[in-house]
């Protein structure tokens, strides 16, 4: 590894950071220092310097700073060994071969063979560019402009045209290409009968990029119902320089942006033509996933370019399940994900094309965070909220296993702000959650648990317990506020106690059944199972104080919650924070 160091060493004497940045960036120098404007984050004043005695740049406005290396890492959103190769290459020195890849004979003549599909794939991206604008290509022209995309579009994707099966084959030969390497860079296919053919033909084409601007693969988009027949896009196959599901459309063009403004985030669509339109709408920070569920690779592409990724897919594709791992995998690598959703199951080419930009960016703004999301899944899928009990009672232990689950795949500090959210959305308490989330996950965990009375939160219990004393009368029962309900049930209960309380009427156990007709079996026997002998009095008595403090001590809480989150909003307002402190005391006093 020694070798390794020293040419380090050499690679950075050969290249002068003040050249090498200015060859980037627009450097003035002022006093011994130059100054530009920082690429790293948006700015309109020079934060950004470059010292040529150190060899060190620094930004005053973002904190970044680093050697040569380091800013070609992190101006081409690279690996270091990367930034290492493209200097070495500025400098005319050749990498030195790690060990492992002396011993492995076949290394040289693998890196030899891409830089020939390398090549490949450029001149065929050359001759279907030709081919758009050759007489034959009015139908790809006619299409584009129907679309809505205007040259300059057309020129910056590179957009083409197979005119057939034959005419590429024949160009690719006659640039002296073996026709095996031209398989093997996926252009070209064998066919059972027509022998080599072109592999997307008849069709519009779409150039892929890698992130260093070198065409890989092509999408190909068919224009007549005869070649949609046989799939509306066709890929080129996994090469040894692409591999679908792991690359993701217009990464160049994004690392473009970067490079010009910094990117606050990503949108991930799944189109060519979503991100195409974007583009041409002024909206230049999208990547398509090009219709496959996302994978860790795409996630390291993401990584490099951003920290937050916004996620539009159309109608209901983000909450298909295959979707829906993909977007923890995001999580997982530590992206910030917010899921969009366009109304009217529109795609973002669509709903750009009828409402503009503006309308999309709007979009953005309501995007929902992962968990909030997964929540929204839940909503959709179990109606907790319905005014039948029935579908009610029967939803709600559904919803709660699929938030528990949501709950596990956070980290602890979102986990406690969920476990919140979850609590306030269900009624179940959030101590439930804390205890259920500490449980091992055992083999059956992932079985719907059977949430029966039995198993109710204290809390819970304690709601029914009062419920029951205030219907009957009981001396000591006494209420000023109605608790947290997580039932209908409970609800309709205490709005009727307190109505009798205001009216100074006395409640009757009857009214229940009128209350509520439809309850379960488990809710009544809650408030009609109680003994309420005089032998019990005294137990009764002190069991109510008891419920009266819990469900007083989880209403503050709920309060403090808010709070918290109201003052997160405004943190300067002080009377938020005295309130806070009031409440504070309030909970210590009734624990
Ligand atoms: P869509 O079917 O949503 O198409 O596929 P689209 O992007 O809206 O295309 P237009 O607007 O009709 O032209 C989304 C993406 O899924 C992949 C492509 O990458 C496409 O852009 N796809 C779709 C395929 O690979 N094959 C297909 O047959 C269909
Ligand atoms: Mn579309």
């Amino acid at each position: 590894m020694a070798d390794m160091t020293d040419f380090i060493q050499q690679v950075k004497r050969a290249n002068d950071i003040v050249d090498v940045i200015g060859s980037y960036l627009e450097l003035r120098l002022r006093g011994t220092t130059y100054f530009a404007r920082c690429p790293f984050h948006g700015e309109k004043t020079a934060s950004f310097s470059v010292n040529r005695n150190m060899q060190i740049f620094h930004c005053f406005g973002c904190g970044e700073s680093g050697d040569v290396i380091g800013f070609v890492q992190k101006y081409e959103s690279c690996t270091f060994m990367e930034a290492l190769e493209i200097l070495a290459k500025r400098a005319n020195l050749k990498m030195p071969e790690t060990a492992t890849q002396r011993q492995d004979k076949e290394f040289s003549e693998r890196k030899k063979k891409k830089d020939v599909y390398f090549n490949i794939c450029r001149d065929t991206a050359v001759f279907y560019y030709k081919s758009y604008y050759a007489s034959r290509g009015e139908i790809a022209r006619n299409y584009v402009a129907k679309r809505g995309f205007d040259v300059d579009t057309v020129k910056k994707f590179g957009i083409g045209y197979s005119p057939d099966r034959y005419s590429l084959v024949k160009y690719l030969e006659s640039k002296g290409y073996a026709t095996e390497d031209c398989l093997k860079a996926g252009v070209v296919q064998q066919s059972t009968n027509s022998g080599i053919v072109d592999a997307l033909s008849g069709r519009l084409i779409i150039p892929i990029f890698n992130m260093q601007g070198k065409v890989i693969a092509f999408g190909g988009r068919g224009l007549d119902d005869k070649t949609i027949a046989f799939g509306k896009y066709k890929n080129t196959s996994d090469t040894p320089l692409f591999t679908k599901k792991d690359n993701l459309f217009a990464l160049n063009v994004a690392k473009e942006q970067k490079q010009q403004t910094a990117l606050p985030n990503l949108v991930v669509v799944e189109g060519y033509m979503d991100v195409i339109a974007m583009y041409q709408a002024g909206f230049r920070r999208a990547v398509a996933s090009m219709g496959t569920s996302l994978t860790e690779q795409q996630a390291k592409w993401l990584s490099r370019l951003t920290d937050t990724v916004y996620i539009c897919y159309d109608g209901d594709a983000a909450g298909q399940k295959a979707t829906v791992r993909g977007l923890d995998i995001l999580d997982k690598a530590g992206l910030e994900v917010k899921v969009m959703t366009v109304p009217e199951k529109l795609d973002p080419d669509e709903y750009i094309g009828k409402y503009g930009k503006d309308a999309f960016e709007q979009l953005i703004g309501e995007a929902l965070p992962l968990p909030d999301y997964k929540l929204k899944l839940l909503d959709d899928a179990f109606d907790i909220k319905s005014s039948d009990s029935a579908v009610r009672n029967n939803a709600l232990p559904k919803y709660v296993q699929g938030a528990l689950t949501m709950l596990r795949s956070l980290d602890d500090a979102r986990q406690a702000r969920y476990i919140t959210a979850v609590s306030l959305r269900t009624g179940y308490s959030e101590d439930y959650f804390r205890r259920k989330l500490t449980e091992v996950v055992s083999s059956g965990d992932e079985a719907l648990p059977d949430v029966t009375v039995a198993e109710l939160t204290p809390e819970d219990k304690a709601k029914y317990f009062m419920a029951a004393c205030l219907l009957r009368g009981e001396s000591y029962a006494t209420i000023e506020e109605k608790p947290l309900c997580n039932s209908a049930f409970l609800s309709k209960l205490f709005d009727y106690v307190l109505d009798c309380k205001e009216k100074n009427e006395k409640p009757t156990v009857d009214m229940l059944y009128t209350l509520c007709p439809n309850a379960q079996q488990e809710e009544y026997a809650q408030i009609i199972e109680p003994d309420f002998s005089k032998a019990r009095q005294d137990k009764n008595e002190r069991y109510y104080a008891e419920c009266k403090r819990l469900v007083t001590v989880e209403k503050l809480k709920r309060k403090r919650e808010e709070l918290m989150a109201q003052i997160k909003n405004n943190p300067n307002d002080s009377s938020l924070l005295e309130e806070l402190t009031k409440l504070s005391k309030k909970i210590t006093n009734a624990k």
